[in-house]
């Protein structure tokens, strides 16, 4: 797949994510649906934005025993999304089960990510609250090579760690990055974040934007300037 930029979605409901994707006239984008608006509308809201052409990414970030992750996953591979992920945490033994799950009777599957550290977790928190020691960078690159071992594609972690999984896991193995922001952009609750451009330089493969374009103030002028900076 080719590099691209994926809006994260994090609308409450169906109504509000419709009105928002008809603002863009001329263009596809790449689609995320995570928790909040999958909760709220269940997989018809997938279904309708794949029927519109969207290609879409479902980040409901698994994570639970491998007989139940398994079974989950079995369920997600009718909808036909492109991307869909879990968190690494849950150890190689749920990723094998997760990935078996995807997998449909014909062997096509949707492809698969492990969430190392998420982008809004600092290294202080890591190690106070997680009990995980050593620096962020060494648990993303062991997150992403359990994740290459167990057979997923990519993982989704800080743009800033994208050229060290790439380096620790080879190149085709995919880096999916949140924790964008413009130069002069809003933090918000991110911490680990950077721009597109900068992303674009260290490597990562997808950047998922969320706020920086759903909160704008032209969504369509803000989507085109990160695409600008990211893919062109
Ligand atoms: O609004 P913002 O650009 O911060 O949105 C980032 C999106 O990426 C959110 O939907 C969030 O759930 C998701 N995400 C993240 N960090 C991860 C994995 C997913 O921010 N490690």
């Amino acid at each position: 797949m080719k590099k691209d930029v994926i809006i994260a979605c994090d609308f409450a409901s169906a109504a509000e994510t419709y009105a928002f994707l008809d603002r863009f006239t001329e263009e596809k984008p790449f689609v995320k649906i995570g928790m909040e608006l999958y909760y709220a509308e269940g997989p018809a809201i997938v279904r309708e934005i794949r029927r519109r052409g969207h290609s879409v990414f479902l980040d409901l970030k698994l994570h639970d025993i491998p007989n139940t992750v398994e079974k989950a996953m079995r369920v997600l591979s009718h909808l036909d999304v492109q991307i869909v992920n879990l968190h690494a945490a849950g150890t190689k033994a749920m990723m094998e089960a997760a990935l078996k799950g995807l997998t449909r009777e014909d062997g096509t599957r949707s492809i698969l990510l492990a969430v190392t550290q998420l982008t809004s977790t600092s290294e202080e928190r890591m190690h106070d609250e997680l009990l995980i020691s050593g620096s962020i960078a060494d648990c993303v690159c062991h997150y992403a090579q359990m994740a290459k071992e167990a057979g997923l594609d990519g993982v989704v972690c800080s743009p800033l760690e994208a050229g060290m999984v790439k380096e620790r896991c080879g190149k085709e193995f995919l880096t999916v990055t949140p924790g964008i922001r413009f130069a002069d952009g809003n933090k918000g609750d991110q911490v680990r974040i950077t721009t597109p451009a900068r992303a674009k330089e260290i490597g990562s493969d997808f950047i998922v934007v969320g706020r920086p374009i759903t909160a704008a103030e032209d969504p369509v002028a803000a989507y085109r300037k990160c695409v600008k900076e990211f893919v062109l």
